[in-house]
């Protein structure tokens, strides 16, 4: 019985490993089948109803981390997270993403790196962050954007009224820049690096074709469009990559530095102008954040 029980476990668990390779962040699971699995396996093995699918979701992958205090209010996303286990967009991904974790085109990156950070989020997402690298919370954990400025752009995405869940977050690079051991912080990927790493990022955006990008900061600017543009003169205004419109905003670590409520409301515009284009609904509540009076 409990060779059993193990072998049904271990069929499980490949199950659950299986679908959170393919983008699944939630299982439905009922009360029911979550309170025998914290049976003892003698007990759980006994008659048991079949699983019921039902509310509430829960999560299979670690969740986000908890934004830290900020200045906005978040409204809870409103729409369902379309299912994104089985389709072609999420294969796809899911085959790139195979290859990429192998990938060893930069010796120094190879040795350096913790992982691979390939992205996260929906296969199907209309929206896509493109960030500049891993830094050293995203290279441990294996997900961009989950350290300090990380918490600020989630802050960012579930103002907007969306979740990391709906959009899709990517680097250009996709492993974390080297640095001697006797430096703290990150480093700004080398054009080297960034023409090297990413063929990954236009197979990532080839696949999702998502109708709006954002680039967060002038290296994703540079990584996606050439060039060395000053990010204070290119955000806030519509650009296009590969049919694609793109917003360029301030990294939130630039936001972050200084906590300058203008560099805010800078960001929330370009924000809003996504919104738009996505033909999301904006309150007025949303519409006014960062402006005296707005919360
Ligand atoms: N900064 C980035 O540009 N990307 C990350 O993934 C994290 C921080």
């Amino acid at each position: 019985m409990a060779d059993e029980f193990r072998q049904l476990l271990e069929a499980t668990l490949r199950h659950l490993e299986a679908l959170k390779e393919h983008g699944a962040r939630f299982v439905p699971v009922s009360p029911q089948t979550l309170e025998a699995l914290a049976r003892p396996p003698a007990l759980a093995t006994s008659a048991q109803p079949a699983p019921q699918v039902s509310t509430p979701p829960m999560p299979i992958a670690p969740p986000p981390r908890q934004p830290r205090a900020d200045t906005m209010t978040t409204p809870r996303p409103v729409d369902p997270v379309p299912s994104r286990t089985a389709t072609p967009k999420a294969k796809a991904l899911s085959e790139l993403r195979e290859r990429a974790l192998a990938c060893t085109r930069c010796p120094n990156l190879v040795k350096f790196r913790t992982q691979v950070v390939f992205g996260v989020g929906n296969p199907d997402a209309e929206l896509m962050f493109v960030g500049e690298a891993p830094g050293a919370d995203e290279d441990a954990q294996g997900e961009p954007f989950v350290g300090r400025a990380g918490q600020l752009l989630t802050k960012i995405i579930e103002t907007m009224g969306l979740s990391r869940d709906r959009v899709y977050i990517g680097n250009i690079l996709k492993c974390r820049p080297d640095m001697p051991a006797s430096e703290p912080g990150n480093r700004k990927p080398t054009p080297e690096e960034m023409q090297t790493c990413i063929p990954w990022l236009l197979d990532q955006i080839e696949i999702i074709r998502p109708k709006v990008m954002v680039a967060l900061g002038a290296t994703a600017m540079e990584g996606l469009l050439g060039g060395k543009p000053a990010i204070s003169h290119l955000r806030g205004r519509w650009h296009e990559f590969k049919g694609i419109p793109l917003m360029p905003t301030f990294h939130p670590s630039y936001v972050l530095r200084g906590n300058d409520i203008h560099k805010k409301r800078q960001v929330w515009e370009d924000m809003l102008q996504v919104m738009e284009k996505l033909g999301r609904p904006i309150s007025a509540k949303q519409r006014n954040y960062f402006l005296k009076g707005g919360s």
